[in-house]
């Protein structure tokens, strides 16, 4: 992965820039970079702002010839990538909120965006875009977000080589991927809970249709979160947010 690099210092998004390659035929592993976006994109339609210089912004092509039910496995496979490669490149204690947001006590270090093409109800393509809290410092943050984020450097309490993450992150996903294609999810299933936060605890949920509370128990096979309900029954959720429950 990484070995077609475009490296961008302006973009709107990298998710724009490597979809139009991807529809041109880039190859798998296909890695764009850029220093600065002037729209990026997060989870559930909000923007993501990262002062340029000291994030990191980028999008992977991955072409995996899979059903379209099962993109989930995927955006699950980038949180254990990304959780490993940093936890061993920082020594923090990196922890996934369900489905791969990547937190350090609690606070948001890094988010992953999936955006997927289909044809014929099999994905074509996924354009995996992640999103670094690399060298920030606490005046590159809003007020309102420090309770909420953080950076690899302020938890830390060093700066890190973005370059030297880079090639860690791609070179677990790359070792992750390999496994999936030859094993299937199983192996990265048990990974993703081995270093799930937000297993076994009551939290709030939100599937589209207002808050519910419940106790994630563990994923399926297809990449759904499996939760327990307080009347016993269980339901399983493939996109939602996750909120503390009211204590
Ligand atoms: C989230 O936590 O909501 C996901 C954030 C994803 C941000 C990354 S930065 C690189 C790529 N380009 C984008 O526009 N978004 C993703």
């Amino acid at each position: 992965f990484g070995r077609h690099l475009h490296i961008r210092e302006v973009v709107t998004s990298t998710q724009d820039v490597l979809r139009k390659l991807a529809e041109e035929g880039a190859p798998e592993g296909t890695l764009v970079i850029a220093e600065r976006q002037d729209n990026g994109r997060g989870r559930m339609g909000r923007s993501w702002v990262s002062p340029p210089g000291r994030g990191v912004s980028m999008s992977l092509l991955m072409r995996p010839d899979v059903p379209l039910q099962l993109a989930p496995q995927l955006t699950l496979l980038a949180a254990v990538a990304l959780c490993r490669s940093l936890g061993r490149e920082t020594g923090l204690p990196i922890g996934i909120k369900w489905p791969n947001d990547l937190l350090v006590d609690g606070r948001k270090i890094s988010g992953i965006l999936l955006e997927s093409a289909t044809e014929d109800e099999r994905l074509r393509y996924v354009a995996v875009g992640l999103g670094i809290a690399v060298n920030l410092d606490a005046d590159d943050y809003p007020e309102e977000l420090l309770a909420r984020a953080v950076s690899l450097k302020m938890a830390a309490g060093r700066a890190f080589d973005r370059t030297a993450l880079i090639a860690a992150v791609l070179l677990e996903f790359e070792q992750l991927y390999a496994v999936y294609k030859e094993r299937g999810f199983e192996p990265i299933r048990i990974l993703w809970e081995t270093y799930s936060v937000t297993l076994n605890r009551t939290v709030a949920l939100n599937a589209g249709q207002g808050f519910f509370e419940g106790v994630p128990r563990g994923l399926d096979e297809s990449g759904g979160l499996r939760v327990e309900l307080p009347d016993g029954g269980v339901r399983t959720i493939y996109s939602a947010e996750i909120g503390d429950a009211a204590p």
